[in-house]
């Protein structure tokens, strides 16, 4: 159901590979709330995704950037701008990726230009996108700029690695600019903090299928689909959420705030019955 939310609105969205990206699930909740916008992706992932068959839906266009180059985000927000014909309102920061994940380096064994790359890649890009906005006055007053994180920033999660280091600085990114920004034009600056999600990035962490299982039984509501997260990042762009700023945004059915549910214990519980059956059998053997 839509509800105008963003009508008149221009955007920058920036991370839709296919049909599972969580900014693909938001340019699509975008338009239906009656907001235009221009996405981008790396030339790479325009080749392997499917990004245009989005921008024809929506009637948008592509702009290819690598969110970690200046020029190339200097070039997509100019010609961004022209093509909407006008300063942005929102901007989306949906993108994430480590090379120590994507080649199974575990954390005590990191390779460090890996590492440099993880860390501008899902971190800094976004201080790089927020700087070139501003230098060239990109963002309207009041606009709305949202980043994606997980709770590995303040928690520690088996197998997320150098992603969680990421986004402890994206998170804090997030406060710093959110600070001069929203001093200087009232733009607001938050990250949402996303459940375990089935998508391109999400699914090359290790163990990814337990972790969404795990997260699922923790979580009061259960785990927050991409197209949950779409329909927040829309709140957050829409005027009806001008005073949020300088946030991390759990979204997550609940899970941040617990500690042991009933649903986990149970599988817990069963898992140790097992492993005393074996155990008993072992013993029986003996
Ligand atoms: N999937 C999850 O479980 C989950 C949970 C919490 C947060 N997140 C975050 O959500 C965001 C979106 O990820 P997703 O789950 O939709 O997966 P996705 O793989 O669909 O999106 C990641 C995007 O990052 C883009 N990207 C990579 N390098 C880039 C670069 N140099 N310049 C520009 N773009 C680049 C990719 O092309 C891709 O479109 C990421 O920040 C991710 O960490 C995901």
């Amino acid at each position: 159901m839509a509800y105008n939310l963003l009508k008149g609105k221009r955007g920058l969205i920036f991370g839709a590979l296919n049909d599972k990206s969580i900014a693909w699930k938001t340019a699509e909740r975008a338009y239906e709330e009656g907001a235009t916008f221009v996405l981008t992706n790396t030339p790479v992932s325009m080749r392997l995704g499917t990004i245009d068959k989005l921008a024809e839906k929506c009637d948008s266009i592509v702009i290819p950037a690598d969110a970690t180059k200046v020029e190339d985000l200097e070039n997509l927000i100019e010609k961004g701008m022209e093509f909407l014909g006008g300063k942005f309102d929102f901007v989306l920061h949906s993108i994430g990726m480590s090379p120590n994940v994507r080649k199974g380096k575990t954390y005590d064994d990191l390779d460090y230009n890996f590492l440099m790359q993880t860390l501008d890649i899902s971190a800094i890009s976004f201080h790089k996108v927020l700087q070139v906005c501003r230098k060239l006055d990109a963002i309207e007053d009041w606009g709305s700029v949202v980043a994606l994180s997980y709770i590995a920033a303040q928690r520690t999660l088996y197998g997320y690695n150098d992603m969680a280091d990421a986004k402890a600085v994206l998170e804090s990114i997030a406060r710093s600019f959110g600070y001069i920004y929203g001093r200087e034009k009232h733009i607001r600056i938050n990250t949402i903090s996303q459940s375990p999600t089935f998508t391109t990035a999400g699914s090359g962490i290790m163990g990814f299928d337990n972790l969404v299982d795990f997260a699922d039984r923790m979580s009061p509501l259960g785990n927050a689909t991409a197209e949950e997260c779409a329909d927040y990042i829309v709140t957050l762009f829409s005027d009806l959420t001008r005073k949020v700023t300088m946030q991390n945004l759990y979204h997550d059915g609940g899970y941040s705030s617990m500690g042991m549910s009933l649903r986990a214990m149970k599988i817990y519980n069963e898992g140790l019955e097992y492993r005393d059956v074996k155990k008993d059998m072992r013993r029986k053997k003996d």
